[in-house]
C-alpha cells in the first residue's frame, strides 16, 4: 500500500519536476536519422551510496536542475506504515560527487509525519525550505523551516492554508510563490515570496494578487493548471466548459464547447498578465487534462493536454483519451495544436509523456504490479527511436532534464542504495556540453585554460538571437560547499555591455579586469534563461546552469612586485550620512572585511589610518582612506592588481558583488578610487625644510639627521624591499656593508691615533659619559662624517667640541669622499635599477631617487667646498711662510700634511 502511495506521489513528483525543470524539445529540423539499437547499455553507470546512520530508509529523491541528486531518508514507523519518525535527513549527491548530509536537530509535529504531509523545495544557493503542517491552537497550517546545508535551522515561517500550492519561481533566486485554492469560479490568489534574507531567514511578499478568470456569460470553470517559467514566474491555465443550461442541449455547431486561457505572472510588474485564449474547441468532450507544461527553447511552451472523448457511431459509442500537445508562446499567443500518434496513448498501462530537451518525447510506461518502468524515445513525429527498461528490482525514478539521464534507484539493502544512470538517446547532439542545444559554442571552451587578462567572452548560437533582460554570471569556485561561490560579474543582457555580433548569433560580453585575478582558480559562468530571446519569435532561450561553463585561470608569469598605495574612495549620500551616523572604525573595518571578500585577498592587505573628510566637490559625500599593503610574496597580487581591482570594481560596482553587500554598496561609483597625494606632499614639506639652511648654526647636527634619514633610507630598502627583486639583493648588500666597515675603521683609526697623540682630545675624551661616546662612534661608522658633529661646538655643549687634530680631520674629508662613490652613489643606482623593475603608481620612489641624487650632490658640493677652502689655508699658510721665510723646509711639509 506505502509502495502505491510513494508510486502515485513519485508521479506527482515528476510532473511536478518536470514542469519546474522543464524538458524541452527543439524543432523537428534538427532531428538526427541515426539510428541506435534500442537497448543499448554501454552507457549505463552504477553508483552505490552507503547511508552513515543506521535504520534510515530511503524515502523519496528528488533532482536539482544543476545535477544534484537529493535523497530523502527517513526512519519509518514501525507502529504505521503510512507515518515516519519526525526528523529529518537528507543527502545532496552533486554533479561533482560530493555528498552533503543534512542531519536536523529538529522535531517536527505529529501532524507533519502522520501520515506523512510533509516535502520541501530548495531555495536559492545552500538553503532549503521544509514544508510541513503543523496545528497552532487547534487551526492546520501550511510552515515552511527555513534550513541550510550546515544543518541549521534558519527560521520558521508560516505559509498559509494547508491547501496552499509552494512552488518555487522557476529561478531559485527570485523566490517562491504560493499559489490558494482556486474558488469555484477558478479564481487563485498567489503571493510571490522572497529569498530568505541571510542573516536572519526572514521572507517577505513582493507581491501578490489573484489570477482571474474572463467572466464569459454561459461558460463555466472546470480545472486549473499552473506551471513554472524559466525566466521566473508561473503560467496559470484554466479549462472553461460551455455551460448546456440543463437539458435543453443546443445543436449550434458553432458553440465553442471547451476554452482554454492562459495567464502569466513574471518578477517586476507582479501583475498576471490579461488571460488569453490558447484552445477552444467544438466537439463536446468528456474532459480536459492538462498532464505537463515545459519550456522548448526558442519555441515556447508545450503542455501535453489529455482529451477523453466519447464517439457515437451510429448506435455504437466508445470513449477514447487521446493526448495532444499544444503550443503556445510566453505572451500567449497559441502556436499549434498536435496530436500525438495513438500508439503512445493507447499503451493502457500507467504512463508519463514529456518533451525532451534534445528534441522528441520520452515515454515513461509503469506496470501496475511491479516497480518496473520501461521508457521509449520518439521523435517529434511520433516514431520510435529507442528505448529501454529498468527492471522491478528498481523502486524510485529520476530524471536529470538537463542531460537528459534517467535514474533508477534499487530496493535498498542494509544502509547501501543502488543506483542506475541511464543517458537517454538524444534527436541532436548540439551543445552538449553546455546541456543545452541552442548553444553552438563558446569562447573560451569548456574547460579551457585562460590568461587571467582576457577581456571579453563570446556564446555562438545555433539562431539567431536578440539580448534580453537576464543575466549572465561568472562565479569562482570556492572549495567550501557551505559557502557561495564568490560572484565576480553579472551583467544584465539589456545593460549596452554586452552586444550582438553582426552575425546576429554570437555574443560579446566584456570581462573586467578584476573578474579573473586569481592564478590557478576555478570559475564557471552562469546564463539566465532569458539572456537572450530568439529573433524569429522572441522566445527567451535557456541559459547554461551552474558549474557547467567551467574555465581555469593559468598560473601567472611572475609578476611586478609593487609597494603599498594610499587612497581614497567616496561613499554615495546614503553612505555618507551612514557612515557619519555610525561606529566610524566599524564601518571602516566592515569595508575592508567586504573588499577583502569580494576581491578576494587576505584582510591584512588592506588597512586604514581611518582618517576620512568631506570631498570639496560634493560636500555631502565623505572620502575614507584605505591603504593596500605591499605583497609579502610572489604568491599574493601586488598590491598595484589589488588597488587596480578595487577601483574596477567600484567603478562597475553596479556588475560586481560590492552592489550585494550592505556597505561597500555604499560606494559612490562615480568616483574613482584614487592615489592619495598626502605622501607626496610630505615629502615636498621635508625637502624644503632639509635644503633651506645648510650653512646654518644647526648645520652639523642638521647633516648627521641626513646621515641618519639617509641610513633609514638604505635599511628599509634592504630590508623590505630589495627581496622582490632577487638580482639586486647581493650588490644592495655589497654596497650596504663594505662602506660601512671602511667607515668603522677609518673611526677606530681616528680615535686610536688621537687618543696617543692628541693630549687634549684625551682630557676630553675622558671628561664625556661613556654612553654618549659609544652612541658618536656608532654614528661615526655609519658614515664618518658624523664626527664632525662632535667638533662642531654645537650648543656650546662640552660633548660636541671634541679637539680633533688636523690629520683626522683630513681622513674625515676624504673618508666622506669614499662614501659618496662607494655608497651613496651605488645604493642610487641599485634603487634606480629596483623601481626600474617594480610596478609603482605614485611619485614616491621618484621622490626617493631624488632625495638620494640630493645627498649625493649636496655631499659633492659640501665637501668639494671643504676641501677647497682647505687648499686656499694652505696655500695662505705657504704664502705666509714664504714671506716669512722663517721657517724650515721639514716645518713645511709638516704643515702640509697637518692641513
Ligand atoms: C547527467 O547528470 C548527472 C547528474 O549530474 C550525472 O551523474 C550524469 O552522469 C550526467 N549524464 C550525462 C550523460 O552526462
Ligand atoms: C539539539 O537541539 C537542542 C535544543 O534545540 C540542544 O539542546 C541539543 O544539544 C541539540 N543536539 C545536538 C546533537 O546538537
Ligand atoms: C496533509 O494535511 C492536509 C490537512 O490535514 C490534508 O488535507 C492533506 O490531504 C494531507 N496530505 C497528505 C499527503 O497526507
Ligand atoms: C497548482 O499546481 C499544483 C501542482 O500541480 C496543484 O496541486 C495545485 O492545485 C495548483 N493550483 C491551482 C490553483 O491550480
Ligand atoms: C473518460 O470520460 C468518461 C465519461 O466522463 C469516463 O467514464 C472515463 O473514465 C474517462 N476515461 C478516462 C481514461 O479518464
Ligand atoms: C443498433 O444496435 C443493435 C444492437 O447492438 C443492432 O441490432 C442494430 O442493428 C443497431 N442499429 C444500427 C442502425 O446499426
Ligand atoms: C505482473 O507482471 C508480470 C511481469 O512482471 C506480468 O507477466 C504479469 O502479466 C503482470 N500481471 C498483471 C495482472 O498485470
Ligand atoms: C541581423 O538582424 C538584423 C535585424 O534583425 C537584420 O537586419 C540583419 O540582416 C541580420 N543579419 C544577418 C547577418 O542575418
Amino acid at each position: 500500500m506505502l509502495k502505491m502511495l510513494n508510486l502515485a506521489k513519485m508521479l506527482i513528483i515528476f510532473m511536478y519536476l518536470t514542469s519546474i525543470c522543464c524538458c524541452y524539445f527543439v524543432s523537428s529540423q534538427s532531428v538526427s536519422p541515426q539510428n541506435t539499437p534500442s537497448q543499448d547499455t554501454s552507457q549505463d553507470i552504477w553508483y552505490t551510496y552507503e547511508e552513515p546512520i543506521e535504520g534510515l530508509k530511503l524515502y523519496k529523491t528528488y533532482t536539482l536542475k544543476d545535477g544534484t541528486l537529493m535523497i530523502w531518508m527517513a526512519f519509518e514507523d514501525e507502529e504505521d506504515p503510512s507515518c515516519m519518525l519526525p526528523y529529518f535527513h537528507l543527502r545532496l549527491i552533486e554533479k561533482t560527487g560530493q555528498i552533503t548530509y543534512i542531519d536536523l536537530n529538529y522535531t517536527f509535529p505529529p501532524e507533519a509525519v502522520c501520515p506523512i504531509n510533509m516535502t520541501f523545495i530548495p531555495l536559492n544557493y545552500n538553503y532549503i525550505m521544509i514544508i510541513y503542517v503543523k496545528s497552532n491552537n487547534g487551526v492546520k497550517g501550511k510552515y515552511g523551516l527555513i534550513i541550510n546545508y550546515n544543518s541549521e535551522v534558519i527560521s520558521e515561517i508560516y505559509l498559509g492554508n494547508v491547501n496552499d500550492y509552494i512552488t518555487d519561481s522557476g529561478r531559485l533566486e527570485k523566490g517562491f510563490i504560493r499559489i490558494e485554492e482556486h474558488d469555484k469560479k477558478g479564481i487563485a490568489a498567489w503571493h510571490w515570496l522572497s529569498i530568505p534574507d541571510i542573516t536572519i531567514g526572514k521572507v517577505v511578499e513582493l507581491g501578490s494578487g489573484k489570477f482571474s478568470v474572463p467572466n464569459l456569460l454561459s461558460y463555466t470553470f472546470v480545472n486549473s493548471f499552473n506551471f513554472s517559467l524559466i525566466d521566473g514566474g508561473i503560467g496559470y491555465a484554466y479549462i472553461l466548459k460551455y455551460d448546456e443550461m440543463g437539458s435543453s442541449a443546443t445543436n449550434d455547431p458553432n458553440i465553442q464547447y471547451w476554452k482554454i486561457y492562459v495567464s502569466f505572472i513574471r518578477e517586476g510588474t507582479y501583475l498576471p498578465t490579461t488571460p488569453s485564449l490558447v484552445y477552444q474547441t467544438t466537439t463536446k468532450l468528456n474532459s480536459i487534462v492538462f498532464n505537463s507544461c515545459t519550456y522548448n527553447n526558442g519555441v515556447g511552451y508545450i503542455c501535453i493536454v489529455s482529451l477523453n472523448n466519447t464517439i457515437t457511431n451510429r448506435n455504437q459509442s466508445r470513449t477514447e483519451v487521446n493526448y495532444y500537445r499544444l503550443e503556445f508562446l510566453t505572451t500567449g499567443a497559441f502556436i499549434q495544436f498536435d496530436m500525438i500518434p495513438k500508439e503512445i496513448s493507447n499503451t493502457s498501462d500507467n504512463f508519463q509523456l514529456s518533451s525532451l530537451i534534445y528534441g522528441g518525447f520520452l515515454v515513461r510506461k509503469y506496470h501496475t504490479n511491479t516497480t518496473a518502468m520501461d521508457f521509449y524515445i520518439l521523435d517529434n513525429n511520433g516514431n520510435y527511436k529507442s528505448g529501454g527498461s529498468f527492471g522491478p528490482e528498481f523502486v524510485l525514478y529520476n530524471m536529470f532534464p538537463r542531460n537528459g539521464t534517467l535514474l533508477g534507484i534499487k530496493r535498498q539493502t542494509g544502509n547501501k542504495l543502488e543506483f542506475l544512470l541511464k543517458p537517454i538517446f538524444r534527436l541532436n547532439n548540439q551543445g552538449a556540453e553546455y546541456d543545452n542545444p541552442v548553444i553552438e559554442s563558446t569562447k573560451p571552451a569548456v574547460h579551457e585554460f585562460i590568461d587571467s587578462s582576457i577581456n571579453e567572452i563570446t556564446i555562438k548560437y545555433g539562431i539567431p538571437v536578440r539580448l534580453s533582460t537576464a543575466n549572465i554570471s561568472i562565479f569562482q569556485r570556492n572549495g567550501d560547499p557551505y559557502k557561495p561561490n564568490l560572484l565576480r560579474q553579472t551583467i544584465s543582457g539589456n545593460s549596452k555591455l554586452c552586444t550582438v555580433g553582426s552575425d546576429n548569433h554570437t555574443v560579446h560580453i566584456p570581462i573586467f579586469s578584476s573578474t579573473f585575478n586569481q592564478p590557478n582558480s576555478s570559475y564557471y559562468v552562469v546564463i539566465d534563461n532569458n539572456f537572450v530571446i530568439s529573433q524569429e519569435r522572441n522566445e527567451p532561450l535557456l541559459g547554461i546552469i551552474q558549474k557547467t561553463w567551467m574555465i581555469s585561470t593559468k598560473p601567472f608569469k611572475t609578476r611586478q612586485h609593487s609597494v603599498s598605495v594610499t587612497g581614497l574612495l567616496r561613499l554615495n549620500e546614503e553612505g555618507s550620512s551612514k557612515f557619519l551616523q555610525t561606529n566610524q572604525s566599524e564601518f571602516f573595518n566592515n569595508i575592508i572585511q567586504a573588499f577583502s571578500k569580494i576581491i578576494p585577498v587576505n584582510e591584512q592587505r588592506i588597512t586604514t589610518n581611518g582618517k576620512w573628510k568631506n570631498d570639496p566637490t560634493f560636500p555631502k559625500r565623505v572620502l575614507l582612506s584605505f591603504t593596500i599593503n605591499e605583497a609579502k610574496s610572489a604568491m599574493e597580487l601586488s598590491s598595484k592588481t589589488i588597488f587596480d581591482n578595487m577601483g574596477t570594481l567600484i567603478k562597475r560596482k553596479g556588475f560586481t558583488a560590492l552592489s550585494n553587500n550592505e556597505y561597500t554598496s555604499l560606494i559612490d561609483e562615480s568616483a574613482a578610487f584614487t592615489i592619495t597625494l598626502s605622501m607626496v606632499i610630505l615629502l615636498i614639506l621635508y625637502f624644503l625644510a632639509r635644503w633651506k639652511n645648510p650653512e646654518g648654526r644647526n648645520f652639523a647636527i642638521f647633516e648627521t639627521a641626513l646621515i641618519m634619514q639617509d641610513l633609514a633610507v638604505d635599511l628599509t630598502f634592504t630590508l623590505l624591499r630589495v627581496n622582490n627583486t632577487p638580482h639586486l639583493v647581493i650588490p644592495n648588500m655589497v654596497f650596504l656593508i663594505v662602506p660601512h666597515i671602511v667607515n668603522f675603521l677609518l673611526t677606530i683609526n681616528i680615535y686610536l691615533s688621537e687618543v696617543s697623540t692628541n693630549p687634549m682630545f684625551f682630557t676630553w675624551i675622558s671628561e664625556i659619559p661613556t654612553l654618549l661616546l659609544s652612541i658618536c662612534a656608532i654614528f661615526s661608522a655609519i658614515d664618518i662624517l658624523a664626527i664632525n658633529t662632535l667638533t662642531s661646538n654645537l650648543f656650546g655643549l662640552k660633548v660636541f667640541s671634541a679637539p680633533l687634530s688636523q690629520r683626522s680631520r683630513k681622513i674625515i674629508l676624504w673618508g666622506s669622499f669614499i662614501n659618496i662613490f662607494a655608497e651613496d652613489i651605488p645604493q642610487l643606482i641599485i634603487q634606480i635599477l629596483y623601481y626600474n623593475s617594480v610596478e609603482t603608481y605614485d611619485l614616491f620612489p621618484l621622490f626617493v631617487l631624488i632625495s638620494g641624487g640630493l645627498v649625493i650632490v649636496h655631499k659633492l658640493i659640501l665637501r668639494s667646498y671643504h676641501v677647497i677652502v682647505r687648499w686656499y689655508h694652505k696655500r695662505d699658510k705657504i704664502r705666509e711662510f714664504i714671506r716669512n721665510r722663517r721657517l724650515s723646509a721639514g716645518s713645511i711639509r709638516s704643515i702640509r700634511t697637518n692641513v
